[in-house]
């Protein structure tokens, strides 16, 4: 007995010594911030310099001292990338980094719905966990400028308000698995072609209004632990380390606490660095995809070259130190964090995440005489034509491709759902792009086909003639100059001979569907012969499930266009003002890209113009109907710190369940400052049983009402009268209701 006491005594003072020597930063009750000024206060010259830069392709060093792990950071933003060699951009060759292919963000922005967005964060959080990453690079959220911009794909189109709020929620979903989310490309890289010489000119107004939105909306309410500077310039200065979008904006106005990572080579010079908000720098010396040169890290500009700054006293160690904590803090977030949940990879809830988004996500543009859904009872053969049906689209496009443990094809997604009673058979129509391989992985098709593009025609025509349905997919691909990153399209035109196959198929059946596959809008001169147009977008693992589901009608499209879609590239400002891709200066090293089109961006500028697009912006039809009506306000007076609450009855007037959103616009009578006719301050999407309604409340506050007046450089509204806007698509908004602000 006075044995086991005298040793429990022992234990409890060796404890009681030890908590009395953990240090702060170990502890994990205390505050984060306590933790950070302690490891800081710990750490050497040289360690806070090497967790300020990569040291690997993907990676930067943690503290091995203090026992702070290696930060491993990722692509994004639709999976987890595949492992890479530490220092070069072959792959790892691991059998173990096969991923869950989530649909494009062009895709889940067309859900309309919040929930989806974070769905999806939390299910690729999971992903990212399992695979041992500490950042995902994204979401991205440059605004739709151009269809003509190869990265739309990886965007949430053109409205800043959407954009916004699709975003919290991914974010939100996303870190609450410890993994940090990296939003980018911080700011204005809304093209590709010259993405590393750009210098973008543009209106304090379209600069605040139109591009920063999102951004802000992710760092204040989706309080974002990271953020990718872009690799164009503002003001020319890069944006990775730019002063005013950084220093002034983004750590100023915002008070973002978090760290400034680089695009893969976005870093161009020491000092700038130093002063104007880089926290890590990545990628230097490569051009983010493809070039790279061999251990560069030590000499990256915030490597050696600020070290050494340092110690000839050219910088106190102010800068570092704030780099530090930022980094530290993100740490504690991620690596440092004991919270995590478990992590998944390709478990049946992502794939279940991933079909959920797309048969949110895709978009019924079109369907006269109600071809679409397909009737079982009438349809014994089934003619699937184009590229698109059998072509892998999870790899390609730049930096999000991915290694997918499955991708459905449209015409194997068809074939499972439609049975064995209905013979589907496959026609090529047109030969695309044949390779299917980026960066070391590849598709292991062989899509080759010799026959001429006459003979290809010929024969999809012949078998169309005897089929009940042909459905079509085409639209573009993941290869350079289509939806892929690092160049633009040099066309608005569907490529490859389709609009030819297209037309003669369209002749040959009535009940002819075309299914776009792509991130962007296409030129469809032929859209008045065609009864049924589906925009399918990117869907990653379960392309060929959810496009069965929405064809046959198992899921009621309800997806809404996040971009305008224009007849002509001569319907998008950008385009008619001859403001892209910008001016070479005499040197030809930097081309200026001046927004000449100003807030008129998207469905801004079709109302400034009075131009009916193709499509409109918020546009998507159901295999239902719904009726809106009744629209009240809780009161017809907001004042500036009060709100409004817009009530309206929603009623499914068809013979199928299905959703709808309601949209709602705020329209400025009267203004001092030019503004647009309307813009999107409120959605809502809800789903009701065929005959039901019910009654949907959007609530806005003066926000809502507000613009940036560069005169006073500050948000603001002002007095007078106002029209509230409601409807499901911004070119549908039959309802309307007075309000004023006092
Ligand atoms: C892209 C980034 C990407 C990075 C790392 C760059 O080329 O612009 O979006 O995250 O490479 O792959």
């Amino acid at each position: 007995m006075k044995n086991i006491i005298i040793t429990s005594l022992f234990f409890m003072s060796v404890s009681l010594v030890a908590n009395a020597q953990t240090p702060i930063y170990q502890d994990r009750s205390k505050p984060i911030e306590q933790r950070v000024e302690d490891a800081l206060s710990r750490m050497t010259l040289n360690e806070k310099i090497a967790v300020i830069h990569a040291q690997s392709k993907f990676s930067s060093p943690g503290v091995k001292r203090l026992g702070f792990p290696d930060f491993w950071t990722d692509d994004g933003p639709h999976g987890v990338r595949p492992d890479v060699l530490w220092d070069e951009w072959e792959q790892a060759g691991q059998t173990n980094d096969s991923c869950v292919a989530f649909p494009a963000l062009t895709c889940l922005s067309a859900t309309w719905n919040p929930q989806m967005s974070n769905l999806y964060g939390k299910s690729l959080g999971e992903e990212a966990l399992y695979r041992g990453k500490n950042m995902i690079l994204g979401p991205g959220v440059n605004i739709y400028r151009t269809p003509l911009s190869g990265r739309n794909f990886e965007y949430l189109g053109e409205d800043p308000y959407l954009s916004g709020k699709m975003v919290v929620p991914y974010i939100q979903g996303l870190q609450s698995c410890g993994v940090a989310a990296c939003v980018k490309h911080y700011a204005m890289n809304n093209d590709e072609e010259y993405r590393h010489q750009v210098n973008v000119v543009v209106s304090d107004r379209a600069l605040h209004e139109i591009y920063l939105p999102a951004f802000r909306a992710a760092v204040i309410d989706g309080k974002a632990w990271g953020v990718m500077g872009a690799y164009n310039m503002y003001k020319n200065q890069h944006n990775c380390h730019n002063e005013e979008l950084l220093m002034k904006i983004l750590k100023g106005d915002w008070n973002f606490d978090g760290v400034v990572v680089s695009d893969w080579g976005g870093c161009h010079d020491t000092d700038q660095a130093v002063k104007n908000g880089l926290d890590m720098e990545f990628g230097t010396w490569t051009n983010g995809l493809s070039l790279g040169k061999t251990n560069a890290y030590d000499s990256y500009y915030m490597a050696s070259p600020y070290l050494e700054a340092i110690q000839k006293g050219k910088y106190t160690t102010k800068e570092l130190d704030d780099k530090v904590r930022r980094v530290l803090r993100l740490f504690f977030r991620t690596t440092m964090n004991s919270n995590k949940p478990m992590g998944f990879l390709c478990s049946e809830s992502h794939y279940s995440a991933a079909r959920k988004v797309a048969d949110e996500g895709i978009v019924l543009l079109q369907n006269k005489n109600n071809v679409l859904p397909i009737k079982f009872n009438r349809t014994k053969h089934v003619l699937v034509v184009g590229e698109n049906a059998i072509k892998m689209m999870t790899v390609g496009g730049g930096s999000s491709s991915l290694k997918v443990q499955r991708e459905i094809s449209p015409l194997d997604g068809l074939k499972s759902r439609l049975g064995s009673n209905v013979k589907v058979d496959y026609e090529r129509g047109y030969v695309g792009d044949t390779t299917g391989s980026y960066n070391g992985v590849t598709t292991g098709q062989n899509l080759t086909d010799k026959r001429s593009a006459d003979q290809l025609i010929h024969d999809a025509v012949e078998k169309a003639k005897k089929a009940d349905y042909v459905i079509f997919f085409g639209g573009l691909n993941k290869s350079d100059y289509q939806d892929c990153e690092g160049h633009d399209r040099k066309s608005y035109d569907l490529p490859y001979n389709q609009d030819r196959v297209i037309e003669s198929l369209s002749k040959a059946n009535k009940n002819f569907i075309y299914v776009n596959i792509s991130g962007n809008a296409v030129a469809m001169p032929w859209h008045n012969k065609v009864p049924a147009i589906v925009q399918g977008w990117f869907i990653g693992s379960e392309a060929g499930e959810a496009l069965a589901d929405v064809l046959t009608g198992d899921v009621n499209p309800s997806g809404k266009l996040p971009f305008t879609w224009p007849a002509t590239l001569q319907d998008v400002g950008a385009h008619k003002l001859n403001a892209y891709p910008g001016v070479w200066r005499p040197d030809h090293k930097v081309i200026d890209e001046e927004y000449k089109e100003g807030l008129y961006v998207g469905y801004r500028w079709v109302d400034k113009e009075k131009i009916h697009p193709l499509f409109a912006f918020g546009h998507g039809l159901s295999y239902t109907t719904f009726k809106l009506s009744d629209l009240r306000e809780s009161s017809n007076k907001i004042s500036r710190d009060g709100n409004i609450t817009f009530t309206v009855n929603v009623k499914n007037t068809g013979k199928y369940d299905g959703s709808e959103t309601v949209q709602l616009y705020i329209h400025d009578v009267k203004s001092s400052l030019d503004r647009p006719y309307k813009e999107l301050k409120g959605f809502k999407k809800v789903e009701l049983k065929a005959g039901e309604n019910r009654d949907v409340d959007i609530t806005i506050d003066n926000s809502a009402l507000s613009f940036y007046d560069d005169r006073a450089h500050a948000w603001t509204s002002e007095d007078g009268d106002f029209e509230a806007l409601v409807g499901n698509a911004s070119d549908n908004l039959p309802l309307m209701i007075k309000f004023k602000l006092q």
